[in-house]
């Protein structure tokens, strides 16, 4: 696709044109012009460095600013002295808020060594009105402001920044397009998350998303077909499917398709091996996509399951539109059709309302459900949401109780699931070599769960089956079977 895009054969004295992606292929090339006319300016390479907050939504955009920043001619790096710095904000609950405020200090006093150094932001944060008060108040310092609608026009923005004197702040309410075809540069050249729908029509009460990542607006499958068939071509095995609620994917299409039936399309592509989704929001689970899941020979043994709440008033003070009986139903259901599924969830703790009872019916529900893993959060106060309003907030020491009680089973019961493995061989995709000891590989069994064992580099991108032998936790150290090997 882009890659045959020539950028120098884009005539730069015409005017850019309207329509998308073809824009943004000139301001590509024109960005190229200023990161050469830098490149001489400074007499080496020039460094980006994009740094990402929150889920995987964000990870997958910030591959994305990274093949734009790539195909300009920047040299990617980690490290936060780079010549241009982008974070990709995350506002789901304010300690990312927080912590991404911490980092910009520092990067304020990196640029005032350095003031040829250039600063961005964008992402879900941005989309928060006081935040970008804030930002032009006490971070003056900051080049480049967008957020999550306009990350289309990411190389349009940065030729904006390279020619204007003060910062560029460019933030839209919303948006109907889904611009395709741009470069992308991604982190591993064996998997690839997909993004199959944006935005989440849902309003949970304490959730934010809603508000700065706008309403559900599902992708045409032809080109997730398409762009999923191309990853393959490029070496790609492992998919994510990528959307704040999958199970509702396809429903305001022209032509109407359940999220099952795409899964059934992506299971025909040839080279891609494993197919992973999320997340899944319980109301929306259909019998269609169980059974689907149960047939597939790629689709993998994990879904990630957000249940909230263990109790039926706190779940409807949320507006998560299912009880704790629906759940533990679905969950039943699950169990008795795909027996080695592992469920994950999402659990917050703190609601406004909740009382050490309401967690206790949460502790049980973690019990009677065995999840693989849970992740615990602490209620945070989203301001524009409906929970942030109400007047029973609960105080920090005993959302703190409930949330360390929670924890404890949680881990319990994660380490209980993952020992069951214990002396079973399972494929595992190889993800790495192991950072700690390079004689170790890093690989994850279909289920998510991590397994490190001795192995030569050239494994990393290839599924090999590996023999469980020791439980350390929430992981295990195993042995590739040799006699299947290769
Ligand atoms: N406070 C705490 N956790 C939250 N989440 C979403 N909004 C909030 C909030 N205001 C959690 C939910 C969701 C996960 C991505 O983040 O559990 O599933
Ligand atoms: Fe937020 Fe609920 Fe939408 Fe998930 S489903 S993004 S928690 S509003």
């Amino acid at each position: 696709m882009y890659d045959e895009i020539n950028f120098e054969k884009i005539d730069l004295s015409l005017e850019p044109p309207a329509k998308e992606p073809e824009r943004q292929h000139y301001f590509i090339a024109k960005l190229r012009r200023y990161v050469e006319a830098e490149r001489k300016r400074l007499d080496r390479s020039v460094t980006c460095a994009v740094v990402t907050f929150g889920c995987q939504m964000n990870a997958r955009d910030s591959e994305k600013l990274s093949g734009i920043l790539e195909t300009a001619g920047y040299e990617l790096t980690e490290d936060e002295n780079a010549d241009f710095v982008i974070y990709n904000t995350c506002t789901v609950r304010d300690n990312a808020n927080q912590r991404v405020y911490g980092r910009l200090g520092h990067l304020g006093g990196m640029k005032k060594k350095f003031p040829h150094k250039r600063i961005a932001l964008c992402g879900c944060m941005m989309q928060e009105p006081s935040v970008i008060e804030k930002l032009k108040k006490s971070y003056r310092f900051v080049d480049l402001i967008f957020g999550t609608h306009n990350i289309y026009k990411f190389a349009e923005l940065l030729v904006t920044m390279f020619e204007s004197k003060d910062p560029v702040v460019d933030i839209w309410d919303s948006t109907d397009q889904i611009v395709e075809e741009l470069p992308t540069e991604r982190k591993y050249p064996f998997k690839s998350g997909i993004n199959i729908m944006f935005g989440c029509n849902n309003f949970c009460s304490y959730c934010i998303v809603p508000y700065v990542r706008g309403r559900e607006r599902s992708r045409e499958p032809e080109d997730i077909l398409r762009e999923i068939e191309s990853l393959a071509a490029d070496g790609v095995v492992e998919v994510m499917l990528l959307g704040q609620n999958v199970n509702s994917y396809g429903r305001n299409l022209k032509n109407p398709i359940s999220f099952a039936r795409l899964l059934q399309e992506v299971e025909k592509i040839e080279g891609i091996k494993r197919i992973r989704f999320m997340t899944s929001h319980p109301k929306d689970l259909s019998d269609e996509l169980i059974a689907v899941m149960k047939h597939s020979e790629k689709i993998c043994r994990h879904l990630h399951l957000p249940l909230q709440s263990g109790s039926t008033r706190i779940l409807q003070a949320m507006n998560r539109r299912y009880t704790r009986e629906d759940y533990l139903d679905l969950v039943q259901k699950l169990r008795r059709e795909i027996p080695d599924l592992a469920i994950t969830t999402d659990i917050i703790v703190g609601f406004p309302g909740e009382t050490p009872e309401d967690v206790d019916l949460t502790i049980d529900m973690v019990k009677q459900v065995q999840y693989d893993n849970a992740f615990t959060f602490l209620y945070s106060k989203r301001t524009g949401t409906p929970a942030a309003a109400m007047e029973n907030q609960v105080p920090d020491s005993v959302m703190k109780e409930g949330f360390d009680r929670l924890l404890n089973v949680v881990q319990d019961t994660a380490r209980k699931q993952i020992r069951r493995l214990k002396g079973q061989t399972l494929d595992a995709l190889v993800e790495e070599v192991n950072e700690q000891d390079p004689a170790l590989l890093t690989g994850r069994l279909s289920n998510n769960t991590i397994v490190h064992f001795p192995g030569d580099k050239s494994l990393v991108g290839k599924i090999v089956p590996v023999y469980l032998k020791e439980c350390h936790g929430f992981y295990y150290a195993g042995e590739i079977q040799e006699a299947n090997n290769g």
